[in-house]
């Protein structure tokens, strides 16, 4: 499954069209075009009660498409990435003339630096130009092998721009709303919500600022802003939905959800790279590991990440879709993720509560791995097999005490920049999860 593809067409989807499409049309059609055998990547994004939706499958090297024009939609999405010998003007004009004129295209192509037969960027401008259309929106994906290319295309009516009905409303949010926010949870048993750990994490957090002493810090996940205040040096807080009850200061809180932040703002402010992370936003293996993707992009030598929610006390606290009041989620995937995917990596395991602290040393942040294979770790981890923690994560193996000796040694390594002596990668071989 493309993972990828699914999740920017459900993001182009929020951002033209967004849930309140029922109170412009009562139904919106949606027509797909798949260029070549097997399912739909994409259907269940419309899996909506004001959505129909409907496919035609048409195999390589066709472009003969069987449209039936009688009928017009409000969304046409074509998703072509091998682009073997088709004709993509033949089928931009039957498309445009299927596609209601306030609709959208949604045309998906290879990126033709990867595949010299995709059209290129201004190739696809060029054509929709022809066709009395215009791109409203167009990027490019940098997850994934295939680095597809999105064209978010409307009809035009003049051929100097566009005249046409007023736009929808740009919609801010781009994915889902976190499912944690959405209405109380009724405790579980006493067993289902129990937590554990030596120390509680935010003295753990004092402690590790006390012992780096960061030149800068940055957070993912800020709510109250508790654990963003122990930091004392200039700090980013990153939260959709801040709500802080705590004096912050010399930090700078951007109210977006972390992947908007990396996408639109972080390539602006984050001029150095960050001393001291810690990743505490949606509880899902996929944000996790976004997350850890875009803040790694901005880790040198020396930077520490720290996830918390990664042990889990019950598999109830596990689910995906919360069902109590102590949540983790699936945030505990990214061990044997980063175990498989990324050995050069090491992670430490601290014994905090209520849920665990797991130190993450020797990023790179020219290392595109996890970029690369998003979709394979994506369907591995989540749509091929949605296990439950197995018991070495219950039991939280191969976990340290918060005042393990040799712990406070590679702290301060970290802070003095000797993590790569023979020292610290001594004791990262002895603490590290095996
Ligand atoms: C457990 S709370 C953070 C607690 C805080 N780190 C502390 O220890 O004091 C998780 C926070 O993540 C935020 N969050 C949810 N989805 C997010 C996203 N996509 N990006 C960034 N933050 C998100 C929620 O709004 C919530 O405030």
């Amino acid at each position: 499954m493309n993972i990828t593809i699914k999740e920017n067409i459900g993001k182009a989807f929020s951002k033209f069209i967004g849930d309140d499409a029922y109170q412009i049309k009562n139904t919106l059609k949606i027509f797909e075009i798949i260029y070549d055998t097997g399912p739909s990547h994409i259907s269940s994004v419309f899996n909506k009660d004001f959505c129909t939706y409907e496919s035609v499958n048409i195999l390589p090297p066709s472009d003969e498409l069987i449209i039936n024009t009688k009928t017009t939609y409000d969304i046409i999405i074509f998703v072509n990435l091998t682009d073997k010998n088709i004709s993509l003007n033949k089928i931009f004009v039957q498309l445009l003339s299927a596609l209601n004129d306030d609709g959208y295209f949604f045309l998906v192509t290879g990126n033709h630096k990867n595949n010299n037969t995709s059209p290129t960027p201004s190739e696809i401008s060029n054509l929709s130009k022809l066709n009395h259309s215009r791109i409203v929106d167009h990027w490019f994906e940098k997850r994934g092998k295939d680095n597809e290319v999105y064209s978010i295309i409307r009809k035009t009516t003049n051929k100097n721009g566009w005249d046409g009905k007023p736009e929808l409303e740009l919609r801010h949010s781009l994915l889902d709303i976190p499912t944690h926010l959405s209405g109380p949870i009724s405790p579980a048993s006493e067993e289902e919500e129990k937590t554990r750990g030596k120390i509680p994490y935010l003295s753990f957090f004092d402690h590790i600022h006390k012992k780096i002493s960061p030149q800068n810090y940055l957070e993912i996940g800020i709510r109250h802003g508790r654990s963003l205040a122990q930091a004392k040096c200039p700090s980013i807080g990153i939260d959709p939905t801040p709500d802080i009850k705590v004096t912050l200061e010399n930090t700078i809180i951007y109210p977006n959800t972390s992947d908007d932040f990396f996408e639109n703002i972080a390539p602006n402010i984050l001029k150095n790279n960050r001393d001291l992370i810690f990743i505490d936003g949606m509880h899902l293996f996929e944000y996790a590991l976004r997350d850890f993707i875009n803040c790694e992009l901005y880790s040198h030598e020396s930077t520490l990440i720290i996830i918390d929610d990664i042990f889990p006390c019950h598999p109830r606290q596990a689910l995906r879709k919360r069902d109590s009041q102590v949540w983790t989620g699936d945030v505990w995937k990214l061990i044997p993720c980063l175990k498989h995917y990324r050995p050069d990596l090491a992670m430490i395991a601290v014994d905090t509560s209520p849920t665990g602290l797991l130190l993450i040393i020797n990023t790179s942040c020219e290392n595109q791995t996890l970029n690369y294979e998003y979709n394979e770790i994506i369907d591995n981890f989540i749509y091929k097999q949605d296990p439950e923690p197995p018991e070495s994560i219950i039991s939280r193996q191969g976990i340290i005490d918060p005042d393990n000796n040799s712990l406070n040694i590679l702290l301060n390594s970290i802070s003095n920049g000797s993590i790569k002596s023979d020292q610290a990668c001594k004791i990262i071989e002895e603490l590290k999860l095996k």
